[in-house]
């Protein structure tokens, strides 16, 4: 298993701790509320989905969800809450191979992973959520702006321009982690011909390409 597939792994049940940070709740709210309308009656599938946080609000209006992530463990997390109205399913599968995971989908949403991805990687990640929604389909992405103070601090960047930051789990243990955080204009060129719309939040930014 990768690095990033091994940290998510050990951190899986003390994950939704990042979804209680007092200052983001606002823009948390403002996310829950965007993620529905943009799903609405889709086939939905959902890439490193975690524990679920997304996937409660992508059930609210979707027809149906098939959350996926590399591991089970969070996905044990994720089957621990309930959905509705639409039907949700839990698979294990890796965000570069969606190849493997059956059904078509009419829209693909990756939340809190695009900031995972190396730059290196990024063009081949972008396709294979581009290849895998059926034509007229939508991809949405969401992840974090760098806010000083409510982010962990980057600690070392790459030649690559890739970004990584230090982080531990409650029992000490240390990782270090890749984090990028793309300006509307990377990400714009990264999808580049395609569509993007960019909602910019204080800590959060959200983008739909077609
Ligand atoms: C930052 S978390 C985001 C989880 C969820 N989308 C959210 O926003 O709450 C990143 C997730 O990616 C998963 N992951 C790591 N590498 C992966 C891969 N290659 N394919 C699929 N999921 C992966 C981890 O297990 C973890 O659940």
């Amino acid at each position: 298993m990768s690095d990033l597939g091994d940290y998510y792994r050990k951190r899986a049940g003390e994950y939704d701790a990042v979804y209680e940070k007092p200052e983001r709740q606002e823009d948390l709210a403002r996310l829950r509320a965007l993620l529905p309308p943009l799903v609405s009656g889709r086939s939905v599938l959902e890439v490193a989905a975690g524990t679920g946080y997304w996937t409660k609000a992508l059930a609210t209006t979707a027809r149906s969800v098939v959350a996926t992530d590399l591991n089970d463990e969070t996905l044990a997390v994720a089957r621990t809450r309930t959905y509705g109205p639409a039907e949700v399913r839990f698979q294990t599968a890796d965000a570069y191979d969606l190849g493997a995971v059956e059904g078509r989908f009419d829209a693909i949403f990756a939340g809190f992973f695009w900031s995972h991805v190396l730059r290196a990687d990024v063009r081949r990640f972008a396709d294979g959520l581009l290849n895998r929604v059926e034509p007229g389909g939508v991809v949405i992405l969401a992840d974090n702006r760098y806010v000083e103070g409510s982010n962990y601090p980057i600690t070392r960047t790459a030649a690559t321009g890739d970004t990584y930051q230090n982080r531990q789990l409650a029992d000490g243990r240390a990782f270090e982690v890749l984090k990028n955080f793309p300006t509307r204009e990377q990400f714009t060129a990264d999808v580049a011909p395609r569509e993007v719309e960019w909602t910019e939040l204080a800590y959060f930014w959200l983008a739909t390409v077609c």
